[in-house]
């Protein structure tokens, strides 16, 4: 070897020597340098590398960037492989593979994994298990086992919150956390029982106060020591079933805080916080968990049957009023779920036509649970965008499609979010205390919600679904169908409202119950009645509907029937009953009146959706409402999000047919790139439009 060629040979290894060190740096030095920000649409999957050997994850990464996924959620169930005992952590693994989805342009979001605790910890503190009603110990080998409120539990969860913020807190790669997985369910265990007994204390102070509240001299419930309170589920003193409820709520709060607080000293502020919540699932008040969190979330699903866009809009709307601005699906179904009666798949187009109308209700991130099946394990049959062989399943196609959408579509969508004219008001309370005491088991007030919302969201085209205690002021209508239980709180905003020139219209049942679920000692609407200048007088539960008639034609009124008077002159009767049993015959069912510049309208009638159709006609028309987008087909439903650059409509054909919709003035078809006076839509078609720049 001549002296050029040892210089060469030096050269090469040299070369060598730097490649292979470039090499083993490049995939944190690459990934920092070409990850773009997030995008204003992010689309997104769970993904379990810890199911699959790290030899396979990089195919699994290309597949995702190939198909536009570019946020994954990780870890959310992987406890045992993060400390697998008491305090051997290992973080590693989920450090690289946070560092592998990066290199193929996905950011992360971590899920705690605390709905899932290892086989050791349970072991070792029996008492972290939960205890159910029946005083029956969970056991391991599902999920949610643990108890919610052991000290135990809260301690280990918190340890392993802590280790995770503290490895991934300032990872660029890492967008945000998601607190453990559905909070659901209680613990009955009798240390529980004396946590809730010490709130209770806390709420009545003195028992006196209680016994009046709960008004216990009935049936010999009264207390004379704290700890004789029970905790009752379903059948109980209303008050202590609230209460039950409102503890509940307020143990996921710390529950949930005792994480949070080390994840947020932890991490770059940046990094949002959120847990994933179920629509609508009234297992505890959301207002009270959501409060601490940055973002709502929540799990999308349709089950068994097709997207109902009134139910899922319903609950996205709910979602978004958790935080009043734009929230995440964090997950969704690919097509299927396992745990329905009939587990179908959505039709073809039909998931692609749900995430838009996620994303038309202020959703910026669409995510689908799972990426793919583990090969064992309880969930197999679930729907997955890959199948066992990690070859796509023919959604893929559809999800990859929305992915280029959501790419396209973004820039138009940044910044935008949903504006509403019209909030709908809920409460965790009164769905409680009415489902507790329906009176007609046909009574279901959820059902009662979504009839008002489904007759008003297509002439508001979105619509704000809200506490009761919520700033109202921004808003020309403002609808409580069910609002059971008023606390003075939200009868002063209520009647502020009114006052300062809005619209209130009560449905029924409205205003029967006080904060502690006692009956209001005034008629319906109780502290609202002297500004309707009229009331309830009687209500009945009806095993056959009764007919109405007036300002809204004529239709019936089914399961239930109040009875109102007028008593003042200005309040006019807008509907009465007609023959039916003897009591009802001719007597108001709907009532209103002017307040200065403002209305309060009460319906005592179970409005049928002909009669409903023409009622929030007249809702809309006497509140000043206006149609965004008007004159669309009935079947397509209609979004608007706005920003700076005007509205963007988007719209989904969910009729069974093919939609031609004229507008108004020519618009800009976001997705195909063209100016457009009318737009056709196949069945399932997805348009969004935006003012021509
Ligand atoms: C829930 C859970 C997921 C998964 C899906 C299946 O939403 O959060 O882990 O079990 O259901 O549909």
């Amino acid at each position: 070897m001549n002296q050029s060629m040892r210089h060469g040979a030096v050269c090469v290894s040299l070369s060598l020597f730097v490649f292979l060190f470039l090499l083993s740096i490049t995939p944190l030095t690459l990934a920092q340098s070409t990850l773009p920000s997030p995008l204003p649409l992010l689309l997104g999957t769970a993904w379990y590398p810890e199911q699959w050997p790290e030899s396979r994850w990089d195919a699994d990464l290309a597949l995702m960037q190939q198909s536009r996924v570019h946020m994954v959620r990780l870890a959310e169930f992987a406890w045992s492989r993060l400390e697998p005992d008491e305090g051997n952590y290992d973080l590693d693994w989920l450090d690289r593979a946070i560092t592998a989805a990066a290199r193929h342009n996905i950011y992360t979001v971590i899920g705690t994994p605390t709905a899932a605790p290892p086989a050791w910890l349970t072991q070792k503190y029996p008492e972290t298990l939960r205890m159910n009603e029946n005083g029956r110990r969970d056991q391991h080998g599902n999920r949610q086992q643990f108890n919610f409120a052991n000290p135990k539990y809260r301690e280990l969860a918190r340890k392993i919150a802590e280790q995770l913020a503290k490895r991934f807190g300032h990872n660029p790669y890492v967008l945000g956390w998601q607190i453990d997985n559905e909070y659901a369910v209680a613990s009955f265990d009798p240390e529980t029982k004396t946590q809730f007994q010490q709130w209770l204390k806390a709420r009545y102070i003195t028992l006196d106060n209680l016994n009046t509240r709960w008004t216990t001299a009935y049936w010999s419930e009264s207390y004379t020591s704290w700890d004789q309170i029970p905790i009752q589920v379903g059948y109980g003193n209303p008050g202590l079933l609230l209460s039950w409820m409102r503890f509940v709520s307020d143990t996921w709060r710390s529950y949930q805080r005792n994480q949070l607080e080390v994840l947020r000293a932890n991490s770059d502020p940046i990094k949002f916080i959120t847990t994933n919540t179920m629509g609508w699932f009234d297992g505890y008040d959301h207002y009270t968990v959501e409060q601490d969190l940055d973002l709502a979330a929540w799990d999308d699903y349709v089950g068994e049957g097709h997207l109902d866009p009134v139910m899922n809009g319903f609950a996205h709307d709910l979602t978004r009023g958790f935080k009043q601005k734009n929230f995440w699906v964090i997950e969704t179904q690919p097509g299927s779920v396992n745990w329905a009666g009939v587990n179908n798949v959505l039709d073809k187009g039909e998931v692609r036509a749900m995430a838009w109308h996620d994303v038309g209700h202020g959703a910026d991130a669409v995510s689908y649970w799972q990426w793919r099946s583990a090969l064992n394990g309880q969930e197999q049959y679930h729907g997955t965008l890959v199948g066992p062989d990690g070859v796509p399943v023919p959604l893929y196609a559809e999800v990859a499609q929305v992915g280029r959408e959501f790419e396209k579509a973004g820039p138009a969508l940044a910044g935008t979010s949903v504006k509403s004219e019209v909030a709908l008001l809920h409460s965790y309370d009164s769905r409680w205390a009415i489902n507790w005491q329906r009176h007609n088991k046909n009574f279901d007030p959820n059902t009662q919600l979504a009839s008002y919302y489904a007759a008003l969201r297509p002439i508001a085209q979105s619509i704000d679904v809200l506490p009761p205690t919520a700033n109202l002021s921004s808003y020309k209508l403002v609808v409580a169908p069910g609002l059971n239980v008023l606390s003075d709180a939200a009868a002063k905003n209520l009647a502020d409202y009114i006052r300062s020139g809005g619209h209130l219209v009560l449905g029924q049942r409205s205003a029967l119950k006080d904060d502690d679920n006692g009956l209001q000692p005034d008629r319906q609407p109780g502290p609202l009645g002297a500004l309707l200048g009229g009331r309830v007088e009687q209500y009945y539960a009806l095993n056959k509907p009764v007919p109405i008639e007036g300002t809204w034609g004529t239709g019936e009124s089914p399961f239930w029937a109040e009875l109102l008077s007028a008593r003042e002159k200005d309040t006019d009767v807008l509907l009465r009953y007609g023959m039916s049993n003897g009591w009802l015959d001719g007597q108001p069912a709907a009532l209103t009146r002017k307040v200065g510049k403002g209305r309060i309208t009460y319906i005592g009638a179970w409005l049928d959706p002909k009669t409903m159709e023409t009622a929030v006609k007249w809702m809309a028309a006497s509140s000043g409402v206006t149609t965004p987008l008007p004159n669309v087909p009935t079947g397509v439903e209609v979004s608007v999000r706005r920003g700076a650059h005007g509205p963007v409509f988007i719209l989904v054909n969910l009729s069974k047919q093919p939609q031609t919709i004229t507008l108004p003035s020519p618009m800009n078809d976001v997705l195909e790139g063209a100016s457009k006076s009318s737009v056709e839509l196949p069945i399932y078609g997805v348009a969004i439009l935006a003012q021509p720049q």
